[in-house]
This record gives C-alpha cells, sequence and structure tokens, in this order.
C-alpha cells in the first residue's frame, strides 16, 4: 500500500509538530499543522477586534478570510504571514476559543484537505484522524504525561525568551486539555485505528523511528 496520508493526533505539547516536522523532512512529506491554521484564525480575529466567545461574529468574519499554507508550512490570512505571531503562547488560547466553534472547524477541514490535494501529507493535530482526514492510511495518537508536556512547553518558551513559570505553563497545559477534551464538537479523542505512543520519558529520535517503523509496515 502507498502511504500518501498520515495523521498524528495527541494533546497539547505531546510533540506532535515537531515529530511531524521531522518524518515530513525524512518521508519528503508536507507537513500540515492543522493547528496553525486555528491559531491564525483566533489571532486574526483579534486583530480585527472580534469578540471571540460570539460564535456569529466569529463565523461571519470566516467568510472574510483566505487562509492559505505555503509548501514551506508558513500560514497566510488574506495575504499576510502569520506564522510567527501565532506561535505566541496566546496563539494557544486564541486557537482553543475559536475551535468550539462547528463553522470554524468546517472552515480548517476545508483549508486542509485543498492543502493536501494531490500530495502526500503527514497533518498533526487533536481530529487529524478522525476528521480531516478519516480514510489516512497510517494513524498515530501521541501521549505524555501532563508534568512531562509542560516541562516540554516550558523549556522551548523559555528559549524563545518569554518569561514563564513552570506553573503557570502547567495551568495552562491543564486548561487546554479540559477544553479540548470536553468541548462538544470534535472532542481530543483516539482514532479508531491508532496506534497509540506514549512519549514519557523518550527522546524525539525514539518517537520517530518508532513511527517509521509503523508506517514500513503498513506499506
Ligand atoms: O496544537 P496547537 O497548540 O497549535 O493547537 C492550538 C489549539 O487549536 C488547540 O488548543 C486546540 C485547537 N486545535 C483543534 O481543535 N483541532 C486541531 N486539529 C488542532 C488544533
Amino acid at each position: 500500500m502507498e502511504v500518501t496520508k498520515i495523521t498524528i493526533d495527541g494533546p497539547a505539547g505531546a510533540g506532535k509538530s515537531t515529530i511531524a516536522e521531522l518524518l515530513a523532512e525524512k518521508l519528503g512529506f508536507l507537513h500540515l499543522d492543522s493547528g496553525a491554521v486555528y491559531r491564525a484564525i483566533g489571532v486574526a480575529a483579534k486583530k480585527k477586534g472580534i469578540d471571540l466567545d460570539n460564535e456569529e461574529a466569529v463565523s461571519s468574519f470566516l467568510k472574510s478570510l483566505s487562509i492559505e499554507i505555503k509548501n514551506s508550512g508558513r500560514v497566510f490570512v488574506n495575504g499576510v504571514d502569520l506564522t510567527e505571531e501565532i506561535r505566541k503562547p496566546e496563539g494557544g488560547i486564541l486557537a482553543s476559543k475559536i475551535a468550539r466553534f462547528p463553522e470554524v472547524r468546517r472552515k480548517v477541514i476545508e483549508v486542509l484537505r485543498k492543502a493536501a490535494e494531490g500530495r502526500q501529507v503527514i497533518t498533526d493535530g487533536r481530529d487529524a484522524g478522525t476528521n480531516i482526514f478519516p480514510d489516512a492510511d497510517v494513524k498515530i495518537f501521541l501521549t505524555a504525561s501532563s508534568e512531562e508536556r509542560a516541562r516540554r512547553r516550558y523549556r522551548e518558551l523559555k528559549e524563545k525568551g518569554y518569561n514563564v513559570s513552570f506553573d503557570q505553563v502547567l495551568e495552562e497545559v491543564k486548561e487546554r486539555d479540559y477544553q479540548d477534551r470536553n468541548r462538544k464538537v470534535a472532542p481530543l479523542t483516539v482514532p479508531e485505528g491508532a496506534c497509540i505512543i506514549d512519549t514519557t520519558g523518550k527522546t524525539i529520535k525514539e518517537v520517530v523511528r518508532e513511527i517509521e517503523n509503523l508506517i514500513l509496515h503498513s506499506r
């Protein structure tokens, strides 16, 4: 079987993006970061002064948006490159807020499916294997303890020069887990047929190797 679609789902900080990026490079696939699209919508809406708790306002704002993922993985909204801005911690919170709305999710799926047309893609997110690409050839679900995920996020943010405390990051990880798992629309779940990998105590290299083996055996 030729593998054209791989999905990686899991909670915040499980290592999805890093691992998807590395795998995409190794396999020559396009990396689609679905969280980045949610972040871009959240950031763009905030810039426009939209009330992110107002579903109607957010849904109607969506109609004015053209979202593009370039081959380089950079995300453009109405021609403006938001790649760096969406990585700020606030981007995750804004994304989580607007990700509750079905219209937003429909838009994100449309953007991602269009970007995947005729390509080999590896998509990471919360519902990549359940809703975005339920027909994916290989589905992975990455997990790790919340403390370990907070440690990783904390290190990453510190390296980028953000002044945050570990407790603050842990609190944020738990808050997002709660929101992602308990929302009515597309909550974070393990996709049917997915292989669960617990990355607690494992290096990125080890996890990448494990997934490469899975892909080899599914061929
Ligand atoms: O993976 P991330 O931190 O960039 O994701 C940001 C938020 O976007 C996350 O809290 C929930 C939402 N999200 C989602 O609902 N579905 C996805 N497939 C990806 C992200």
